[in-house]
């Protein structure tokens, strides 16, 4: 495993954060009014994050492990921005760029072209920066013969294809991906997880969900392991996969 010293630059700190969701007791309008009239709550927060903290230094490769609904996804859009705590801080530093839902950030009704502009432009690239690297962007994703359709129309995979050839083209510091590899075929996952590498090569951070454990494994250095919200494993990734599995 990779030793972190003390000059290389921290590139994500989450400290203490919390963030909750309601759960709702009601599932028709007779029902919440009963509710309110007898004074029962129509909703309870649920603590999808209990305080969790950790470090992240340039360069590392983390993997984020846990069972189904252990907040992992949660944790990605708070590191990407498309979330806020409720309480504590999240600090990233440089350029974010996150695979985290199959689609999103991309707009229906425009075609893959459009859509690339659209992306890389989110992504903090200028029209100039895009149109020079768009070429390479369309060979990567291998779906020239789609890229004037309305993505709409697009398949998972295709959508992952397109969303995954954008953030490799792009300068990122921080590349964070959640699970959506698996919606693209083996030849693609195995192009994609070739480029990931290069990536951590070049000294780029990497947060990775799955549970294709023996991939995360071997892709990366350490595991963080949620349970119910919680911290309950920072380690070698190894280590944290055998936790999973016991
Ligand atoms: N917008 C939301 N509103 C209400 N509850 C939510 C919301 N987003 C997430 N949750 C809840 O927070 C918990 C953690 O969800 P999260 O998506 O982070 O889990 P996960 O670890 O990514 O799980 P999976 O392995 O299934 O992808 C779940 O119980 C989920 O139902
Ligand atoms: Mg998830």
């Amino acid at each position: 495993m990779r030793r972190i010293s003390e000059r290389e630059a921290r590139s994500i700190v989450v400290e203490d954060v919390h963030k909750d969701f309601k759960l709702r007791h009601t599932h028709s309008i007779k029902e919440t009014f009963v509710a309110a009239v007898r004074r029962k709550p129509l909703t309870t927060d649920f603590h999808a994050l209990d305080g969790i903290s950790f470090e992240i230094t340039e360069g590392e490769s983390v993997a984020l492990l846990g069972f189904n609904g252990s907040g992992k996804s949660t944790t990605l859009k708070l590191l990407s921005g498309v979330l806020q705590p409720d309480r504590g801080s999240v600090l990233t530093r440089g350029r974010v760029a996150g695979l985290i839902e199959v689609g999103a950030g991309f707009h229906p009704d425009l075609s893959g072209r459009e859509n690339i502009f659209l992306n890389a432009a989110i992504l903090g690239m200028s029209k100039a920066e895009t149109e020079a690297r768009y070429d390479d962007i369309v060979a990567f994703s291998e779906i020239e013969k789609f890229i004037d359709t309305e993505v709409k129309h697009y398949s998972s995979g295709m959508f992952l294809r397109l969303a995954f050839s954008v953030a490799i083209h792009t300068e990122v510091d921080i590349l964070l991906i959640d699970e959506i590899l698996s919606v693209g075929d083996e030849p693609f996952q195995k192009k994609c997880l070739a480029r990931i590498r290069e990536l951590h090569d070049a000294g780029k951070t990497l947060v990775v969900v799955s549970h294709d454990l023996d991939m995360v494994s071997k892709l990366c250095d350490r595991g963080i392991l949620l349970r119910d919200g919680k911290v309950a494993f920072d380690g070698a990734s190894d280590e944290a996969v055998a936790m999973m599995r016991r």
